[in-house]
């Protein structure tokens, strides 16, 4: 089937209330007509997630923001203007009328129009907003492919729209910026830097947040189902005393030359850049949990703006259970 027809398939699911999942740049998302209360209340059914985390609203153009959000800050339409399409969310306060389902019963609403072209052609030919979380079961890794939401949804899923591997590979920047002072609520591929280069003024990124709306500020997520442990360069030495534990592991290493080889682990070697590191993670930490493997033991990356999305996702990876 060509992917108009399956597009024109989609956008007739969409409008009887039906979900698609759908390629983004960032990852797959499980898509549902945004101003349909039971489409919406079927994401939150499949993908087992507590009722109060309010949903991304993806837009084909920066023009349907004013069809969602009131009062927009002149930085956040500086943001919109720079980076969509891109790997951007921006939450600002809904217009009135926005469904709680959206907006988890808060007074804000999460914006993004994303660039795949197959999200832009789905999102031009529906017309209206698309509430998309990732495609995964809460607190799993996100899909980076359609086999993957395959696998992590399967028959829940009226259609699965291949647009192959996410060119990034990690979810959105995430940032508020209804207040004078902005604030980062996930990091992603686009930057703290970059953003405040753009904004003119310093962004707010909290370590730790009593929020819970916000992904994986206090808790697992992001995480495979084998245990995470994540292991800092300058403390290698630590991989003898697993090594020495019964079981093998598997490693995800960006400088595996500093690993003494051994039987017992099985050595993924990790791009030394972020971006393709990041378009790399998840699909790899899914690879791992298909090997039945009783550890999958990461060495930490970097710590630099370009990384921080990526130390963000493996620490929440490796939180504990
Ligand atoms: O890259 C992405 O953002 C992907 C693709 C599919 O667009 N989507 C995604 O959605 O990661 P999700 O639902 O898995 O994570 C988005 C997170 C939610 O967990 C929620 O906590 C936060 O965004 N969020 C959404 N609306 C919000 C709001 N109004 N206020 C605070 N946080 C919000
Ligand atoms: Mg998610």
């Amino acid at each position: 089937m060509t992917i108009k027809i399956q597009i024109d398939q989609a956008v007739h699911i969409l409008k009887q209330g039906g979900l698609v999942a759908f390629p983004t740049e960032t990852v797959y998302g499980l898509g549902a007509d945004a101003n349909n209360e039971h489409a919406l209340e079927k994401i939150f059914a499949v993908k087992e997630r507590p009722s109060t985390h309010p949903l991304i609203v993806h837009l084909a153009t920066l023009e349907q923001m004013a069809d969602w959000a009131v009062n927009i800050p002149p930085a956040a339409l500086k943001l919109a203007q720079t980076f969509w399409p891109g790997p951007l969310t921006l939450i600002l306060e809904k217009k009135p009328g926005v469904l709680d389902q959206i907006t988890g019963g808060q007074n804000t609403v999460g914006l993004r129009v994303p660039s795949h072209p197959i999200a832009q052609a789905l999102l031009g030919h529906f017309g209206q907003g698309i509430a998309a979380p990732s495609a995964n079961k809460f607190t799993h890794v996100s899909p980076t492919t359609a086999q993957a939401v395959q696998e992590e949804l399967g028959g829940a899923v009226d259609l699965i729209l291949d647009g192959g591997e996410c060119d990034v590979g990690l979810e959105s920047t995430i940032i508020d910026v209804i207040n004078d002072c902005p604030k980062i609520l996930r990091p992603g591929m686009i930057t703290q830097q970059q953003l405040e280069h753009v904004i003119e003024q310093p962004i707010f990124f909290p370590n730790h947040s009593s929020s819970i709306r916000v992904p994986g500020m206090h808790t697992l997520h992001y995480a495979p189902r084998t245990p995470v442990t994540l292991i800092e360069t300058h403390d290698l030495q630590r991989l003898n005393d697993l090594v020495m534990e019964a079981h093998s592991f598997v490693m995800l290493s960006y400088t595996p030359d500093l690993i003494s080889p051994s039987p017992k682990i099985d050595m993924i070697v990790m791009p030394k850049d972020a971006k393709n590191y990041a378009h790399k993670l998840y699909q790899v930490l899914r690879e791992c949990d298909q090997g039945e493997y009783s550890r999958i033991v990461v060495q930490n990356v970097p710590i630099s703006p370009e990384w921080t999305a990526i130390h963000d996702r493996l620490k929440k990876a490796s939180a504990n259970r």
